[in-house]
């Protein structure tokens, strides 16, 4: 059997993508399937699909023309010999501007104003000690004033030598909007390599293949936003709402398995599980395995969106499991629905008693989501629920969390991103 991976990716299609959002909804979030016809690709609920996407074609005819390349021309990238705009569009990251791109922009951008590199910088605080402490990037503003007008050289030099600069002026643009700033002239292979490889996004898996045979299903968010008036987004994203023609457009695919994030293999072993978002995709997935296997463990579901309204992912799915019995209970966080903020880990501490009844049975705890915020948040709730129900200090408490029940007992499983 092929073994499909980054490097040698299943080509496949898109059967169905459609939006879960009801209208009125600030979100786009999509349900998309994938046939694995004849690719012998088998998953299991808890994996995730990676997908490697293309860019928009416009962004790619805009970036040559920008350049003033011509889109014909051979070149070789990690994935062999193509065109110019072959390799534009399917091997590299032309959505965002990479820091080394805009560092290199200190040897190309060049006018007859004073120039400093960082060896002068370097020349000039060692014999000034009053200078010692100061960043480049003041030290640069002491020597050049000009700098916050619109002197290009200095804009590049201030950019290369703060990490802050650099960061904040990258967050918005990419290399079309870099190259007209600056007006520079790059041959098309000095420039791709400096960009960055096109890497795989992974998407939790949100369907059994047991109930699913012959494809994959995900809940996909999609990243969309504007900067300096042009329309952006995520590259994957944007790719499979906008650019993937359902049956018809190639998509590169592969799985990544997961070692950790699975079901208990006991059916008759309980489940918490909290997926607010797009972090209902593996639950889905394991709703299904659950029903579909048919054990007695009790399934509890915490789910949460902007809106019960606009953000009631699968909820036909939902209520159906609800009047069949297979969801226990399922607990719902609609964070915008009124003037607080309802979160998953506001329900999970209104329940902490019941929580904490069924860590004591032996239940699997699982969340999947936003990291940043949302998994510490509710990391915190839990420690709190065992302080609160299971009677222990701060240190036990920490300690039962973090080591017994997610180190040692594996039973506290988290898939965040
Ligand atoms: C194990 C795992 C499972 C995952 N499962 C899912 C899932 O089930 N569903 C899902 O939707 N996602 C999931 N993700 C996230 C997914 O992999 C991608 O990161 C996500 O879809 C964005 O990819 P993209 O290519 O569209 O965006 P990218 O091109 O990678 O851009 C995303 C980045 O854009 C930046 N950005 C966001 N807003 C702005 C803005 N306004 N201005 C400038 N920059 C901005 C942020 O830095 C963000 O990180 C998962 C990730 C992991 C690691
Ligand atoms: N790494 C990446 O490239 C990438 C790409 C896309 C998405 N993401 C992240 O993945 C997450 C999933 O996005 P999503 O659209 O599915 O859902 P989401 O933005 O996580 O929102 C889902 C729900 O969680 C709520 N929420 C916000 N902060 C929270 C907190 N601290 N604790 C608990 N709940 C909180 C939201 O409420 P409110 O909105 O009302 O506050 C909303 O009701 C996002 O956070 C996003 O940042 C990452």
């Amino acid at each position: 059997m092929t073994n499909w991976s980054a490097k040698n990716p299943y080509i496949t299609k898109v059967t169905e993508c459609y939006v879960l959002n009801g209208e009125g909804s600030k979100k786009e979030t999509r349900h998309i399937v994938f046939a694995l016809g004849d690719s012998g690709l088998d998953y299991k609920v808890g994996d995730a699909l990676a997908v490697l996407a293309e860019n928009p074609p416009h962004t790619v005819d805009e970036l040559i023309e920008a350049a003033g390349w011509d889109r014909e021309h051979l070149v070789t990238s990690h994935n062999g010999e193509r065109t110019l705009w072959q390799a534009l569009k399917s091997d590299f990251e032309i959505h965002r501007v990479n820091k080394r791109f805009v560092k290199s922009l200190t040897e190309k951008v060049t006018n007859t104003g004073m120039r400093i590199s960082v060896q002068l910088i370097e020349q000039i605080r060692k014999p000034v000690g009053v200078m010692g402490s100061a960043g480049d990037s003041e030290i640069i503003r002491t020597l050049n004033p000009s700098i916050e007008n619109d002197d290009p050289v200095a804009k590049v030099e201030l950019l290369a030598s703060d990490a802050a600069k650099l960061e904040d002026y990258i967050w918005s643009r990419d290399y079309i909007d870099v190259i007209r700033e600056f007006n520079v002239n790059y041959s098309a292979e000095e420039f791709l390599h400096l960009i960055d490889k096109l890497k795989p996004r992974l998407y939790s898996i949100a369907s059994s293949h047991d109930s699913h045979p012959g494809c994959v299903e995900l809940t996909v968010g999609i990243v969309r936003y504007t900067h300096h008036d042009r329309a952006r987004g995520g590259l994957c994203t944007v790719f499979l709402a906008d650019e993937v023609e359902i049956d018809k457009t190639d998509v590169r695919v592969f799985m990544s398995p997961t070692k950790s994030f699975v079901l208990p293999q006991d059916k008759s072993v309980d489940i918490i599980m909290v997926g607010p978002g797009t972090g209902i995709a593996p639950f889905r997935a394991f709703m299904e395995q659950r029903v579909f296997d048919g054990g007695n463990g009790r399934n509890w579901l915490f789910f949460g969106d902007q809106s019960e309204k606009t953000e009631f992912y699968y909820k036909d799915t939902i209520e159906s499991w609800l009047d069949e019995g297979h969801l226990y209970k399922f607990t719902t966080a609609w964070s915008r629905d009124q003037a607080e903020k309802i979160y998953v880990q506001t329900r999970l501490k209104e329940h902490g008693a019941e929580v904490w009844e069924w860590f004591e049975n032996g239940a699997y705890f699982y969340i999947c989501g936003d990291k940043q915020y949302m998994a510490k948040d509710v990391h915190r709730t839990l420690i709190d629920i065992a302080i609160e129900h299971g009677g222990m200090n701060e240190d036990d408490a920490t300690f039962f969390i973090e080591k017994t029940m997610m180190r040692e007992q594996k039973r506290y499983l988290r898939d965040v991103y």
